[in-house]
């Protein structure tokens, strides 16, 4: 073997030695990924992040940032528990984040408002609201009177009524991911940017991992890696559920503080404003696997709706167009998946930056429980 071949071998050995000594890895870096791996630090457990990428750059980083199960959640289901539960553990997770991390993150306790631009817009929000409650979402009717005096740019001609509901709330996943990301170092978890895994191997005392450096041993292994979850190699378990992109483009507006001071909704598309004044309006949801392709034509039917909403935006073009890819599958996957040495975590669909604190929760508490050693 030459010099050169002999030097990285040690190379990827010493790599492989530090990486053996984490207890548990996460294979993807997104929001789900890190926030699990930064749950697992306060829970004292070594971690490896390993990201095929730059950490919160696809998903995580495309998210609008509702905080919403009023906009979101249609009725009584697991989803809505998991989902109502994460939102009222929101305003602590990005307390103890700021904390953690030493940077701001905006985070809105701002509302949402649904908006009917007739009876039978109305009658369907109504209607809505009802099944929501049952699921423990709450909402209350506001008039076009109100509307007009509250949300003064918001299309008056038409306006039949709303749904406003208290507990909708705006995040920045990008503030988020960030802060996360140095929380995580700060916290001593290796997190391995541009770096794929590309195998798991579970066995019944722990699972390997093979990636950029190398193959390492873990305690666990925790799939996080949304949309492309399943195209890692399992060996040593079933089958793993498929994961499945479903791509959703996103505009911005550069817009004066307070344009929209809430959650704005009408029919599918949303609008809400970030403190840095990005005016943002969404979303399209495309089957079209990962193409991440700007579409001129989507950008204008988004645009449309916005101006349909806020009329003031017709005047002006979107600053930003991007696309991000939601990873859905046959379900929300939190938890082990025949073997305590390996756990899902994934299918967060259009929910992700939303469900972060209770899916990292739920998999810190489940490693707690299975696993003894640290
Ligand atoms: P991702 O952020 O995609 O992270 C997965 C990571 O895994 C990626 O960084 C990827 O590079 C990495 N990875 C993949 N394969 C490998 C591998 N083999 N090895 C290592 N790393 C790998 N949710 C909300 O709650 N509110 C919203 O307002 C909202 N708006 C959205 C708007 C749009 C347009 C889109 C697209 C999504 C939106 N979502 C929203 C959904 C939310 O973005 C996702 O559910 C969430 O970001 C999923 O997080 P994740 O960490 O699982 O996925
Ligand atoms: N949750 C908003 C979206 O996925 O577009």
């Amino acid at each position: 073997m030459s010099q050169d071949g002999e030097a990285e071998n040690l190379k990827a050995e010493e790599q492989s030695a530090e990486d053996a000594d984490d207890s548990i890895a996460v294979i993807g870096g997104g929001l789900i990924g890190l926030s699990i791996a930064w749950e697992l630090a306060r829970a004292g457990w070594r971690s490896t992040v390993y990201e095929k990428g730059r950490f919160g750059g696809e998903a995580s980083w495309a998210a609008a940032g509702m905080l919403s199960p009023g906009g979101e959640v249609e009725g009584p289901s697991a989803l809505a528990s998991l989902a109502i539960e994460s939102r009222d553990l929101y305003g602590r997770f990005v307390e103890n984040l700021e904390q953690a991390s030493g940077l701001g993150i905006d985070y809105q306790e701002c509302g949402g408002l649904d908006l009917a631009y007739s009876p039978e817009e109305l009658r369907v929000l109504e209607e809505r609201a009802r099944v929501q409650a049952a699921a423990g979402i709450e909402s209350r009717p506001v008039t076009a009177a109100h509307i007009v005096a509250f949300w003064p740019r918001v299309r008056r001609e038409g306006l039949a009524g709303g749904r406003f509901y208290p507990k909708d709330g705006v995040v920045n996943p990008q503030e988020l991911v960030t802060a996360l990301a140095k929380a995580c170092r700060r916290a001593g978890i290796q997190i391995h940017e541009n770096c794929a895994a590309a195998r798991v191997e579970v066995f019944e005392k722990g699972a390997t991992v093979e990636s950029c450096r190398g193959t390492a041993w873990h305690d666990a292994v925790v799939i996080a890696a949304g949309a492309w979850s399943s195209d890692l190699e399992m060996r040593g378990a079933p089958a793993i559920p498929r994961a499945e992109p479903v791509k959703g483009h996103l505009i911005g507006y550069r817009q004066p503080e307070h344009t929209c001071a809430t959650i704005v909704r009408h029919r599918g598309t949303y609008l809400l404003q970030r403190a840095n004044g990005l005016l943002i309006a969404g979303a399209s949801v495309e089957h079209v696997g990962f193409d991440r392709e700007l579409r001129d034509e989507i950008a204008a039917g988004l645009a449309g709706e916005a101006a349909f909403v806020f009329p003031h935006l017709a005047e002006t073009a979107p600053s930003e167009v991007w696309v991000g890819f939601r990873p859905e599958s046959d379900g929300l996957h939190i938890g082990a998946w025949g073997s305590k040495r390996l756990l899902l975590a994934y299918g967060h669909y259009r929910n992700g930056i939303l469900l972060a604190p209770v899916t990292a929760a739920r998999i810190a508490a489940e490693i707690n429980a299975n696993l003894q050693t640290r």
